[in-house]
């Protein structure tokens, strides 16, 4: 799946976040993006997800312009083809673990309980499907919404600073399961991260300004 990024521009009233933000990621590549905090991290990938609007420029998924669908178009298509780790989990807290991973597939019509243990054992949260998440820890929190942003197979994932607030072997462990899941997937990762070591892993490494983005 090719996420292309043209041109892209976005403001908050009259204070612009960032302009002219153009990329292209192939099916299968690994892109990082760094950048200061408040530059526009998150909002770009919202943008990407079209979970956000924009206000110049296209993003266009799989040969889809993202900008001639309406909302519920939008959802759909995220539906299929996107999987989301928020930078702030978004973990539902009244579903235990399990059920938190089943949702996307649960939106899709499908249930596949086999699917959503083996994910759970690949991110190492085996026998943790019952736990509520308020009985989790950061890092285990953080293993729940990668695997529930790949139940799906999304042949794009977009993910918010997965490994912050984790200690680096932590980190690490987390990085293996996200990229050991997206590459026996075949899908497209877009990483938004500060660390160096997770950007280091990257095919390639963009830095968000608020004129652009450059290698
Ligand atoms: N709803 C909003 N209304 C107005 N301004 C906003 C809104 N959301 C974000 N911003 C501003 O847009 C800018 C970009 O925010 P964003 O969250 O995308 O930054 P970021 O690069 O992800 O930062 P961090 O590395 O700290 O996560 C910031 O200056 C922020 O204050
Ligand atoms: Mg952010």
């Amino acid at each position: 799946m090719s996420l292309v990024v043209e041109a892209l521009g976005k403001r908050y009233g009259d204070s612009a976040v960032f302009s002219n933000v153009s990329l292209r990621v192939a099916p299968g590549e690994f892109v990082a993006i760094v950048g200061e905090s408040g530059v526009g991290k998150s909002t770009l990938l919202n943008c990407m997800a079209g979970l956000d609007g924009w206000d110049s420029g296209s993003v266009h998924i799989g040969g889809t312009d993202l900008g001639t669908l309406d909302n519920d178009a939008r959802a759909l298509l995220r539906r299929k083809q996107v999987g989301f780790v928020f930078q702030a989990f978004h973990v539902l807290p009244h579903l235990d673990v399990a059920q938190n991973v089943a949702l996307p597939l649960m939106l899709l019509g499908q249930q596949d309980n086999a699917r959503v243990h083996s994910l759970l054992a690949a991110v190492g949260l085996d026998g943790l499907g019952a736990r509520l998440p308020q009985q989790l820890s950061g890092g285990q929190l953080q293993r729940v919404a990668i695997a529930r942003a790949l139940v799906h197979r999304p042949a794009l994932l977009l993910a918010d600073e997965p490994t912050g607030n984790l200690d680096p072997t932590t980190a690490a462990k987390v990085m293996d399961a996200l990229l050991a899941q997206t590459r026996a997937q075949g899908a497209a990762l877009v990483l938004v991260t500060h660390s160096q070591a997770a950007a280091a892993r990257a095919d390639r490494v963009l830095q968000l300004r608020a004129d652009g983005i450059f290698e």
